[in-house]
């Protein structure tokens, strides 16, 4: 590939310090993502710069402008602290017609909300959990044909915030209780969905037409403590002293029926174009006992650090982690119509 001038832009605390080579890997861990992401498009000979955003528009303006990026790549997950406002981003580089990493702000939408998105996918014949919203403010009651246990989530939060064992309540007091403090600790509506006992499956696709889907993932529990059920809390997702306690591994789904893995890979690919995700995303499945696969969430521009699992299953595809940004990079120009 053609070495190109990428601007990064991130959370202006992500932007990496001047001395993380000389860091512990545990010290180094906030910065994982936005590191190895500036380091390997540098390593590759692109010329790169990073871009701390949050509350002012003007210096992405002044960069695209001034610097004039080939591609900006898009790393920011909110704007004034606001997930939702993340989208907006997107919008303006758009509207500034620069070319950008990662999907577009229809699909940034479209998959945000964890009801939108359910109620898309099943008109479109995906499994989804049933589920209820509950907006602040209003008197907790549940739907009849909802039946414990059931699990309770920010409407569209992610990272796990609020997600805790005590997400998962069985009775009408539990959850009720659930709900305040979703509202109260995140600021935004509830949603409940029946919770879905099973495997934790991931999968990842590269692509803006034309799907490639990465080998079906798994995030496995090998030591949960006593009655503890087997789901993606905080505290699995980012605290990697309780994930090496817990035996916590991410690794190819393995002992899956041939005609299991077809069906959650066509899945997959319906999802992604029902929700209008193009470059690069993960799609999260329970599977059933019964193997049914669930959608839980998409996650349009996944986390990429070299070490998760979008990364790991596209280096188990035999892509490499160079190669993998390489064609993020590619697929942010193809769909501005350069050519590449
Ligand atoms: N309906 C469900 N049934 C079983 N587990 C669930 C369900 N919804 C969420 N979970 C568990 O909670 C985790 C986080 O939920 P998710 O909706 O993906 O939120 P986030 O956007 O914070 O990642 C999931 O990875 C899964 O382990
Ligand atoms: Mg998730």
């Amino acid at each position: 590939m053609t070495p190109l001038r990428i601007l990064i832009l991130a959370h202006p605390d992500l932007v990496p310090p001047d001395n993380m080579a000389e860091l512990s890997e545990e010290e180094a861990y906030v910065w994982k993502t936005e590191y190895d992401v500036m380091k390997t498009l540098r390593d590759a000979g692109h010329e790169v710069s990073m871009l701390g955003v949050q509350t002012e528009l003007a210096p992405i303006r002044d960069a695209v402008e001034n610097w004039k990026p080939n591609i900006v790549f898009n790393l920011l997950e909110e704007f004034h602290g606001e997930t939702l406002y993340a989208q907006n981003v997107v919008g303006l580089l758009e509207l500034l017609r620069v070319p950008y990493t990662g999907c577009n702000p229809r699909g940034l939408m479209l998959a945000r909300g964890k009801d939108l998105s359910k109620k898309l996918l099943k008109y479109h014949r995906v499994p989804v959990p049933a589920f209820a919203v509950f907006p602040m403010g209003m008197k907790v009651r549940r739907p009849a044909r909802l039946k414990f246990p059931l699990i309770v989530k920010s409407l569209w939060e992610d990272a796990s915030l609020g997600i805790a064992q005590a997400s998962i309540v069985d009775t009408d007091e539990k959850l009720a209780e659930r709900v305040a403090f979703i509202h109260k600790r995140l600021n935004t509506p509830a949603i409940a969905e029946e919770f879905i006992e099973g495997r934790e499956i991931y999968v990842g696709c590269l692509g803006n037409d034309r799907l490639q889907v990465l080998p079906v993932w798994e995030l496995s529990f090998s030591n949960l403590a006593e009655g503890s059920h087997a789901i993606a809390t905080e505290k699995v997702k980012h605290d990697p002293i309780y994930q090496e306690k817990r035996g916590i591994l991410q690794g190819p789904a393995e002992n899956l029926p041939a005609n299991v893995v077809t069906k959650i890979r066509t899945l997959a690919k319906r999802i992604c174009h029902t929700l209008e995700l193009d470059g690069y995303c993960r799609i999260d499945f329970r599977l059933s006992k019964d193997n049914v696969p669930y959608f839980i969430e998409a996650n349009p521009n996944p986390e990429i650090a070299e070490s998760q699992e979008f990364a790991q299953a596209a280096q188990h595809a035999s892509i490499s982690y160079s190669d993998l940004l390489n064609k993020i990079v590619t697929l942010g120009l193809k769909r501005a119509g350069v050519e590449v």
